[in-house]
């Protein structure tokens, strides 16, 4: 994989292989970790509609970007259903010559609408995001009270569509880490493969503290106290989850361990926000503005002269940084990067 002479890399290496696209930074759940409701609320400054890139500029930036070796595209948000018409960009994107693999990340309520239509348009598959099976705490975590049902019926309605699907646990202590196990054996009989993911200090909302982090060694320990793991290989370089498969050969689970045991070393990633910057990080203070130069017209050859200055000059390595106790900076919020 790395060995892609197209590949752009960055001052550490590492190879440009993946954008991921914010679309909005809307979102119809108040996450406590990470849209609390107290902050984003009706005077938060959301991004106005002209801000945000038009599906014209994304499919754009998202053209050059696979031109400069990118293989693989990734949709956020906020809830990147909750923007309008998304199938249509789908369909386009997936026409780029040169993508292997084109996901979405949600919170799965709204996907029975629109899963057909995703996977007619070209998705290959979703990661919808769920913190509990307990409704009661789920709606806290939300902060909109919406129980487990509806995102179950949204992993359903992706399946039963022919998209692939995983599901996303945020784990923080003191919160939901007595759900670690009856995730994983719930999810362990489905078709669905169950990620945890270590609570992270991204943005300045949650109030993240290193306390409140269940570690990629205790949530291991959980889970094999009833379910025996072993340790499998990763599908891609420098994949984000270590994976573990059930002893019994039934299914598998990840790990998200991005405060323990970090993995900047091969990442591979830009973000795209929807106001059209370019973040070469998901903890970067700072992005290059590609939306200007586009609306002022620029080539392709500029924008992917662009795109190769942002990429040769990376040398952003936040989570390692973090675990060498050298880590502050202003961070920005994860509902606008789109994790
Ligand atoms: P696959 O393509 O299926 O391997 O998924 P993914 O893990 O790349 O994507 P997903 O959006 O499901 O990400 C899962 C979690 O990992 C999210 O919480 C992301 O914020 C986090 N994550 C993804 N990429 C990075 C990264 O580069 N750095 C850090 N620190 N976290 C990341
Ligand atoms: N730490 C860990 N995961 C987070 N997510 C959002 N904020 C955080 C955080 N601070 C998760 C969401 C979603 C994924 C994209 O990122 O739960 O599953
Ligand atoms: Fe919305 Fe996802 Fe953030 Fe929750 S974690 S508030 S679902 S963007
Ligand atoms: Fe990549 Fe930044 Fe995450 Fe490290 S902290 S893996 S450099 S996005």
């Amino acid at each position: 994989m790395m060995g892609n002479e197209k590949a752009l890399l960055d001052r550490l290496k590492r190879p440009l292989k993946d954008l991921r696209i914010s679309v909005t930074d809307q979102c119809n759940f108040r996450c406590t970790y990470c849209m609390p409701k107290e902050i984003f609320d009706k005077d938060y400054p959301f991004l106005e509609k002209t801000e945000l890139l038009s599906f014209d500029e994304i499919i754009k930036v998202a053209e050059r970007f696979v031109a400069s070796g990118v293989t693989k595209l990734r949709i956020t948000g906020g809830e990147p259903l909750m923007r309008k018409d998304l199938p249509d960009l789908i369909g386009k994107l997936n026409q780029l010559k040169g993508l292997e693999d084109l996901a979405l990340t949600t919170n799965g309520v709204l996907l029975p609408r629109v899963a057909h239509e995703l996977k007619k348009a070209g998705m290959d598959r979703v990661t919808v995001s769920l913190d509990s099976l307990n409704s009661d705490l789920f709606g806290r975590i939300n902060g909109r009270g919406i129980g487990v049902k509806p995102v179950l019926e949204g992993m359903k309605a992706a399946h039963e569509a022919g998209l692939q699907v995983k599901v996303n646990m945020m784990v923080r202590k003191g919160v939901n880490e007595q759900e670690i196990l009856p995730m994983a054996k719930y999810f362990k009989k489905t078709p669905y493969i169950l990620r945890f993911i270590e609570f992270m200090d991204v943005g300045t909302t949650n109030g993240w503290n290193m306390k409140e982090v269940v570690t990629k060694e205790e949530i291991l320990k959980t889970v094999q106290s009833e379910l025996p793991l072993q340790h499998v290989p990763e599908n891609y370089y420098g994949e984000v989850a270590s994976r573990y498969q059930f002893a019994d050969g039934e299914n598998e689970i990840g790990i998200i361990s991005s405060i323990s045991d970090s993995f900047c070393s091969s990442c591979t990633r830009a973000r795209l926000s929807a106001d059209g910057k370019v973040y070469t990080c998901l903890f970067a203070s700072n992005g290059t503005d590609i939306k200007t130069p586009l609306r002022e017209g620029a080539t392709d050859q500029e924008l992917d002269t662009l795109i190769s200055r942002i990429w040769e000059n990376r040398t952003d390595r936040y989570s390692d940084e973090r675990r060498e106790g050298a880590a502050t900076r202003k961070k920005i919020e994860m509902s606008y990067i789109g994790g």
